[in-house]
């Protein structure tokens, strides 16, 4: 097993995610837990994730001395780069101006974790100190002009750092850096297999829920439907499915999953609240109030429709699709890590009445999806874009109303649809239609128009962590843009976004 020591990185997670994709377990732990501890795990390497803080900071995260003597190989990366120097008797400085974005790495020595790599790499920083004088009996091994030591290592010892993130997949080779510390220094065995994922979750379902009844909420998006699946797998009828429809979800959604569903034979109850969730958001524009109303709207309804439709039943469970990177980004903002959106599945009034089951909790998107293929869900159902819990309530920007959630519909459906004719839709990770509270003038047949503008927003991702902006064919996007403004009324105006997560985030809200 590999250890992630996590330094208050949004990354640590995604670091914990490559070493699995490389068939290998991984644990992500605190900076600051024990070096006994470690000795207990007995990991084969650790890897020191990079985090907000200064190493210059009084107070800053120091992991426990003696990790370096446990005679375990350690990668640290950025923050991890700068605390193993600190540590070991370097020198960080505040560099000159702060390094964000790609850069090109001038590799020094193919080998170890450059083994493989060519001389120039293209890989991602985020720093704004570096490290300036290296501890006793170590090298540098990459550089880039705007940082001297971008990497280096111990001339005996497996201990490596590097100031880049190799877990971002702007950084080309990252991969190959991060399979090279784990296969190639620490020798640790493939052992993490997706087949038998699944089968453990359902015998930890079943073991854990007994003779309980469990509520599932359906969104209408894959993580749901994946969760319910195997809830349902495991304990059968005692399995209520609720698909509340808050009126925030795409057009025809409703009726197309809940046709599905019923195949399965789902107990399913599908509830209506569309006017309670558009009264509560009337006038809300902060992107966190709207998440908060829509996540306690949402238990209520859970609750409300228990009482009313379920009351034969004795429920003790409420189980959500909740998956690995939506409980990383609602983490609550510790001294070391700050917080960046709480999905909405996470935020649940303090007195809510029932135990959570979340069924997925440790799994990426990737990794539901091929749990859905192990249960032989449709295709189209697994390789739907994912779809947020709060809908489209984050995909307008300030007031919702219910006519701007039809422009927005009309204009999503037919972007859709477009891509889907032409061969793209499945090229891409998730793509959406945005409104924007802005409007403008334009000119239609011989009249002036004054009216909203819509962004759309395609993007390629591994799991939603980090995502470039995806090339749509611009012929592809004239045609869109056309079919838009000449078909939806209230838009005569398209933009495109081309920005890459991080800076931005997928979603706008
Ligand atoms: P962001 O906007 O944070 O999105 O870059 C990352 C991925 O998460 C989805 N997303 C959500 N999913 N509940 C969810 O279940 C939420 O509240 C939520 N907010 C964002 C987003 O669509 C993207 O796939």
């Amino acid at each position: 097993m590999i250890i992630i020591l996590n330094f208050g990185s949004q990354f640590a997670h995604l670091i914990a995610r490559r070493v699995r994709d490389l068939g290998v377990k991984a644990e992500i732990l605190p900076f600051d837990v024990t070096a006994e501890r470690i000795k207990e795990i007995n990991p084969e390497g650790i890897i020191f994730s990079g985090g907000p803080s200064s190493v210059l900071s009084k107070g800053s995260p120091r992991p426990a001395k003696e990790i370096f003597n446990l005679n375990i190989p350690i990668l640290g990366i950025c923050y991890g780069h700068q605390v193993m120097t600190e540590m070991l008797g370097g020198k960080v400085v505040k560099g000159k101006s702060r390094e964000f974005g790609k850069e090109i790495l001038s590799v020094l020595q193919k080998e170890n974790i450059f083994k493989g790599l060519k001389d120039e790499e293209i890989v991602w920083f985020s720093h704004g100190d570096q490290v300036e004088k290296l501890p006793k009996d170590f090298i540098v091994t990459a550089t880039t002009p705007g940082c001297k030591v971008a990497a280096y290592k111990h001339k005996a010892k497996n201990f490596f750092a590097i100031q880049f993130h190799p877990e971002v997949t702007h950084t080309k080779n990252g991969k190959k850096i991060i399979s090279n510390f784990v296969l190639g220094i620490c020798k640790v065995s493939k052992d993490w297999k997706i087949e038998d994922i699944s089968k453990n979750i359902i015998t930890e379902i079943k073991q854990k829920v007994g003779k309980d009844h469990v509520l599932v909420g359906i969104s209408g998006g894959v993580d749901s439907l994946v969760a319910a699946t195997l809830l349902h797998k495991a304990i059968g009828k005692q399995l209520h499915a609720v698909f509340v429809d808050p009126g925030l979800l795409r057009k025809n959604e409703v009726t197309s999953v809940a046709t599905l569903l019923k195949k399965q034979k789902f107990d399913l109850h599908v509830v209506d609240a569309s006017k309670l969730f558009l009264g509560r958001l009337a006038g809300v524009t902060d992107p966190e109030q709207k998440r908060k109303i829509i996540g306690h709207t949402f238990i209520e309804v859970f609750e409300d429709t228990i009482k009313k439709q379920l009351k034969q039943y004795d429920i003790k469970y409420l189980a959500q699709g909740t998956i690995y990177p939506d409980r990383i980004e609602s983490a609550e903002p510790t001294k070391h890590a700050s917080k960046i959106k709480s999905h909405h599945n996470l935020t649940l009034p303090d007195k809510f009445g029932f135990k959570i089951i979340e069924p997925i909790r440790d799994l990426y998107k990737d990794e539901v999806r091929k749990i859905g293929a192990v249960l032989n869900l449709p295709h189209d159902m697994l390789w739907r874009h994912p779809f947020p819990g709060p809908g489209l309530a984050i995909r307008i920007v300030g007031d919702i109303t219910e006519d701007r959630l039809n422009i927005l519909r009309e204009a999503d459906s037919i972007y859709i649809e477009e891509l889907k004719k032409a061969g793209e839709y499945e090229k891409i990770w998730q793509a959406f239609v945005v409104l924007l509270p802005l409007r403008s003038v334009g000119v239609m047949g011989d009249s002036r128009t004054y009216d909203y503008m819509v962004s759309l927003r395609a993007v390629d991702s591994v799991d939603g962590m980090s995502a470039d902006w995806h090339k749509i064919p611009t012929e592809l996007l004239e045609k869109i843009s056309s079919n838009i403004v000449g078909k939806v009324r209230g838009i005569n105006r398209v933009l495109f976004d081309i920005t890459q997560k991080p800076p931005s985030t997928i979603e706008y809200e």
